[in-house]
Formats: C-alpha cells, sequence, structure tokens
C-alpha cells in the first residue's frame, strides 16, 4: 500500500501526527482516484480530533500559510501543487430543511459512515501502528470493481442528509462509467423534491460536470427515469414522448437530443458546443402541430428555441454573457446548413450562411453534423456528402469574399456624407441593398464596386451625391 502514497507530504502529515499522538487518514475522492489511476491535486485529511489545529501544526512545519474556515472546522494548506484539507472526524445529524448539518466529534468510521458513497468513504491511514493501510469498512474497493455507485448508509437517510448527493450520484455515475445501486435509485426517486433545498449553482455545476463527461446521455436519462430532470430542467424533460395522429409519429426529442449530444461531444470538449446540442430542438414539444396531408411539422422551433435560451441560462444561473448568446445563435442557425445539404448549393445560400455565422461557422458545422441521428444509411452518407460540399462551398466563397467578420464595405457615416444625408430611413435601406446585393453575388465586397451599385440604386430613391 505504500505505494500509494508516494509524495512526500504523506511522511511531514505522519510524523506530526506521530509527535502530537493525533490519529489522521487520508480519505474521499484522493483515495478513490489512487485506485482508479486518476491523479488528483486536490487531498483530504481527516483527524480525530480538531482539524484546524492539526493543519495549524502542519502550516508550521512547511512554513506555509494557513487558511482557516471556522464555520466549517476545516482548514486549507496549498503547497507546491497540492491543496490540502484538514477536517476533524465528524459524526453529524442534518434538519429536514437545510443541508448544514450539526456537528459532533466522531471515529473514522462515523466520519466515513456519513460520506456520500463507499467509494468516497475509503481512507488510508497516516498512523504509525497501520501506515498506508486501507481503512474500507464499507467495502468501497469491491464497489469500485464492481463500477457501483452505492451509499455506506441505508439511501435515503445519506440522500435526505444532503440532497444535492442525489446529483452526484448521477454526476460519477456519468463521469466514470459505474452503474447507480438499485436500492439508491429508489431512493432518489422517493426524495427527488428534496432537491429544491439545494442552490441551483450547486445544482448547474454538477450538471455541466454531466455534460463535459465522455457520454453525457448515462446521466441524463437517470435524471430522467428518477424524476429529477423534471424538477431542476423541466424543459428537457419535456422533449420527451411521441404523439401518434393516424398512424403518424414523430421521432422521441428527449433521446434525439441525447444522441445529437453524445455525438457532438465525439468532436468537441467545449461546454457550450455541447449547451447548444442539448437546446437546439427545446422548442418542438411548443411548436409541434399535425397537419392534415403532411404529418408533424416543428415550424420555427429554431427561433422560439433561441428566445428560450436566455430564459433557461437565467433560470439555471449560467451565464448571461457572449457565451449564451454563441448558444443562442446556433439554436436560432441549425437548420441552416441542413437546408442547404438537401438541396443544390448555391453561392449566394453559401454566403448568406457565412454572413449570419460569421466565426461561429464551425461549430455551427460540428451542430449540423451530430444533429444527423437517421439510422437509414443511405440518409446518413446523403447528408454528409452534403455537408462536405457544403463546407467546400463555404471555403470557396469565404476565400473569395471575404465573409467572414463582415463589415459593409461603405459604412452609414460615409453614405450620409456622400448624399449630404442626416442619420435616418434613407441610410438604412441604402446599406440594406448593399449587403443583398453581396450577399446575392451581383456585386463584389468591394468598395469600388459597391460604390458604383450605391450611386445607381441611389438614384432610383430620387438621391444625388454631393460629393464624392
Ligand atoms: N462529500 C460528501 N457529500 C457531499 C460532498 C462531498 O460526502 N455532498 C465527501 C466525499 O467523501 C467526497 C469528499 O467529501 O469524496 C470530497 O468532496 P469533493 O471534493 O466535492 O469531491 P471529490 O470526491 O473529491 O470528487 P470531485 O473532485 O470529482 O468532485
Amino acid at each position: 500500500m505504500e505505494k500509494h502514497l508516494q509524495n512526500p507530504i504523506f511522511k511531514v502529515l505522519a510524523d506530526i501526527a506521530q509527535t502530537h499522538q493525533i490519529e489522521a487518514y487520508v480519505i474521499g475522492g484522493y483515495v478513490r482516484d489512487i485506485f482508479l489511476n486518476r491523479p488528483s491535486k486536490d487531498i483530504d485529511i481527516v483527524v480525530l480530533g480538531n482539524g484546524i489545529d492539526f493543519a495549524e501544526l502542519v502550516g508550521k512545519q512547511l512554513k506555509t500559510k494557513v487558511a482557516v474556515f471556522k464555520n466549517f472546522g476545516t482548514a486549507m494548506i496549498k503547497t507546491r501543487d497540492l491543496e490540502i484539507e484538514f477536517v476533524g472526524a465528524r459524526k453529524e445529524s442534518y434538519r429536514a430543511d437545510s443541508r448544514k448539518p450539526i456537528v459532533e466529534n466522531g471515529t473514522i468510521k462515523d466520519d466515513q459512515l456519513r460520506r456520500d458513497f463507499t467509494i468516497n468513504a475509503l481512507a488510508i491511514s497516516l498512523n504509525k501502528d497501520n501506515y498506508a493501510q486501507l481503512v474500507d469498512p464499507f467495502n468501497g474497493i469491491n464497489d469500485l470493481e464492481q463500477k457501483l455507485i452505492r451509499t455506506p448508509l441505508d439511501p435515503e437517510i445519506t440522500f435526505s442528509d444532503d440532497p444535492l448527493r442525489m446529483m452526484r450520484a448521477i454526476r460519477f455515475a456519468t463521469q466514470l462509467e459505474f452503474s447507480i445501486d438499485e436500492s439508491a435509485i429508489n431512493a432518489i426517486k422517493k426524495q427527488k423534491e428534496r432537491i429544491s433545498i439545494v442552490s441551483k449553482e450547486r445544482i448547474t455545476d454538477e450538471l455541466n460536470k454531466i455534460i463535459l463527461s465522455k457520454t453525457p446521455s448515462i446521466g441524463f436519462k437517470y435524471l430522467f427515469d428518477t424524476g429529477l430532470l423534471h424538477l431542476v430542467f423541466p424543459q428537457m424533460a419535456n422533449l420527451y414522448g411521441v404523439d401518434i395522429i393516424n398512424g403518424k409519429g414523430h421521432k422521441d426529442n428527449f433521446y434525439h437530443t441525447l444522441q445529437v449530444l453524445d455525438n457532438i461531444c465525439e468532436a468537441t470538449d467545449d461546454l457550450w458546443l455541447r449547451w447548444a446540442a442539448i437546446l437546439h430542438d427545446i422548442a418542438k414539444p411548443a411548436t409541434k402541430r399535425f397537419e392534415e396531408g403532411h404529418g408533424w411539422t416543428f415550424h420555427g422551433h429554431e427561433d422560439k428555441g433561441a428566445r428560450m435560451v436566455p430564459q433557461i441560462f437565467n433560470q439555471l444561473k449560467l451565464p448571461l454573457n457572449e457565451k449564451m448568446k454563441l448558444v443562442q445563435k446556433l439554436v436560432q442557425l441549425h437548420l441552416r446548413p441542413i437546408v442547404l445539404a438537401q438541396e443544390v448549393v448555391t453561392d449566394s445560400a453559401v454566403r448568406r450562411l457565412l454572413f449570419d455565422a460569421g466565426e461561429d461557422i464551425e461549430s455551427l458545422m460540428m451542430l449540423c453534423n451530430a444533429d444527423v441521428t437517421t439510422k437509414n444509411e443511405y440518409k446518413v452518407k446523403k447528408y454528409r456528402n452534403n455537408f462536405e460540399l457544403v463546407k467546400q462551398k463555404l471555403k470557396d466563397v469565404e476565400e473569395r469574399d471575404k465573409l467572414r467578420n463582415w463589415q459593409p464595405p461603405i459604412t452609414g457615416t460615409h453614405i450620409m456624407e456622400i448624399f449630404g444625408l442626416s442619420a435616418g430611413k434613407e441610410v438604412g435601406l441604402i446599406k440594406n441593398a448593399i449587403r443583398e446585393a453581396i450577399l446575392e453575388g451581383d456585386i463584389k465586397n468591394s468598395y469600388e464596386e459597391a460604390l458604383q451599385f450605391m450611386l445607381e440604386k441611389a438614384k432610383e430613391f430620387g438621391l444625388q451625391p454631393v460629393k464624392h
């Protein structure tokens, strides 16, 4: 076991424990990650007694500052690249209305028993008589081998004590690709309403960790099946289900969305592109119609979806900044390349797409590629081929017309100067006409052609240049 405590810091901690006759253990995520071969820089130390006092002794020995959090009874030391947190072993009990426990001193087993999962309750001794020995009263090692998320206590108590753990169970199951013990799943189903005492920020933190995993659908399926998703993100749960009229059904948009999400995860680690995948069809339930002779339609779901993005970001306490704008834009535009890929790809359609997507064109193409979830091999091939065509055209048009980050070759100020106008409707009309002519390919994206075109166009509006 000593091989697990390679870092010299453990000898330092063990010596202090020995000198002061204090029992100390490494515990929690650091120990779990040793067995999962995931190197970690966060070390949690639990001592029988006062964690802050022990941290002060360590701080003195290492000549480092100790950050003390009196209210929590914890202290933290940063040394080189490690962050070490110290706490006294606790025997906790919780109140129904709060995540804050009433704390008493306890044994190491008391402390382990009050942790969230058996795999997070593993401890390694730093004490002389059993140095580096694993302390595993709840068979956490076995659960690691079985790839199982299980609680040390009756799961109803563990989750009721701290309802955030319901999200954590699902998050760990997704990150580690473990399954959740049946009784824990049942406990989540029973206790799910208690998630309401957890702050939105913490819930979203866990959601984001699920989304940043390799296969986020694992987590969303658990969230949906336990009913948690309906509480923390009802718009997404609402995607579930298939309506059938006259024997015609539509695809289940929940599972489709999960597939798109998993697909985009193969192409990018970017959290916001992953959010765009989650939200791309979010307005489908709200726009769903059955049209006689036509079948199911979701007209305008991209516009409505884009309008829903700020409200959802706000509700989930996601940032209301340029990341939200990016997600909104991708939701808004997500059908455009697909429409292009189905039709003959004209230069002007490509130009318009490039103009609207600007520098996010690659992200948009990534989303659209991920959106192809049909099982029909022929259709997949057709879409992918057409996407390649669209991509090639995008490249050609981009090289020729430089439309990315397009700036009008003639500015509004310029127009006002040339025609002696003050700001007003006419300036906008002229600017639009120039933009349309460029996008349609009638003129090049250059000052000279735009100027010529404008002088012609101005005649239609009855305008004369005062100088040029
Ligand atoms: N813990 C708990 N209940 C919680 C949060 C944490 O019992 N709601 C315990 C677990 O023993 C956990 C340890 O505190 O291992 C440290 O928590 P944290 O740093 O949040 O998680 P890690 O397990 O270290 O995992 P990660 O860093 O991936 O979040």
